[in-house]
């Protein structure tokens, strides 16, 4: 009976490896590989939430979330429709606070301080804890003033000082070359993978510690998609990335760590590969290997 069960367990090992093996060679993208653990660097977490739960009026869409984000690293959050990712994505920034009747309980820790402490400046926190959407949201305005907003709400005047973060941002979200002739032109004339390589410029232009993206390649072609996954493995060099992905196998390519949600709970984190190959609990694993979801 044992060797039987062991068996049974073996195969179900070796069918979610062949799978993790299918995200990461998925030949629609030209991808990135694996993030490897050598690249995870050790240290305090950037982010924390502890015992976290979360309430639209009477209905609790988050419960007692306890989880620990690495700084300068990619985190994935998958789980179906409706489990809670970009609710709990929006709470790091205090996106929910616009969302009337909203409540959270428990903590969201920021380098170790609570972003919903009283004295907490919010305008300061998204400065810090940058965020881009699902469908990109560029200004009716040229591309660069898109990305000089953030800077000129922050008091920025100087124009050699605009151009430079103007630059800077749009080299770093890798567009610079397609837009630099064309600057004040208006970026609702762009491509939808542009405008969203315009978005996460304009979103690194108030020089974040922190980029919240939200299915940020969805709406996206797989030639773009790859550019926007290129991006963020360059970006985690300097930033810490938490990412909500219904695509799998990009979660597999682009992140270290993986956390799977369902009906508002967390139901397991861990590394990337053990998540996709060898997850603790069976909710995860039927999720990952498509039997719900
Ligand atoms: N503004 C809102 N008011 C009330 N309930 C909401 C609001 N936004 C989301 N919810 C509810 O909270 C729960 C979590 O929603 P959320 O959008 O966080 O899920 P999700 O995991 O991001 O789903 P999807 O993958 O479809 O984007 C759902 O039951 C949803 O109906
Ligand atoms: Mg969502």
């Amino acid at each position: 009976m044992k060797i039987q069960g062991d068996l049974k367990q073996r195969k179900t090992v070796m069918a979610l490896e062949k799978r993790f093996t299918q995200f990461v060679e998925s030949p629609t993208v030209s991808g990135t590989g694996e993030a490897t653990d050598a690249t995870v660097p050790r240290g305090l977490p950037k982010i924390e939430t502890r015992t976290m739960s979360f309430f639209y009026g009477t209905k609790q869409a988050l419960h007692d979330i306890n989880l620990q984000i690495q700084d300068r690293s990619v985190t994935a959050l998958i789980g179906p429709s409706g489990c809670g990712k970009s609710t709990y994505l929006r709470s790091l920034n205090r996106m929910n606070d616009i969302i009337e009747g909203t409540r959270v309980t428990g903590e969201v820790l920021l380098d170790g301080e609570d972003i919903y402490a009283s004295e907490v400046d919010v305008v300061s926190l998204r400065k810090r804890v940058g965020m881009v959407f699902q469908k990109s949201t560029p200004f009716p305005k040229s591309i660069f003033d898109n990305i000089a907003f953030g800077p000129r709400i922050a008091g920025l005047t100087k124009k050699t000082e605009l151009q430079h973060i103007v630059e800077r941002c749009l080299k770093q979200a890798a567009i610079w070359n397609e837009v630099k002739d064309r600057l004040k032109e208006s970026a609702m004339a762009l491509s939808g993978g542009q405008q969203q390589r315009l978005c996460i410029a304009r979103a690194l232009a108030t020089n974040p510690e922190v980029l919240l993206m939200d299915e940020p390649a969805s709406a996206l072609d797989p030639a773009s998609t790859a550019r926007i996954e290129d991006l963020i493995f360059e970006l985690k060099q300097n930033y810490t990335i938490v990412i909500v992905t219904h695509n799998m196998q990009q979660a597999a390519r682009i992140s270290e760590k993986t956390a799977f949600f369902c009906m508002g709970r967390l139901v397991e984190i861990g590394r990337t590969k053990q998540i996709f190959t060898n997850p603790i609990q069976k909710e995860t694993e039927d999720y990952i290997t498509g039997r719900f979801g």
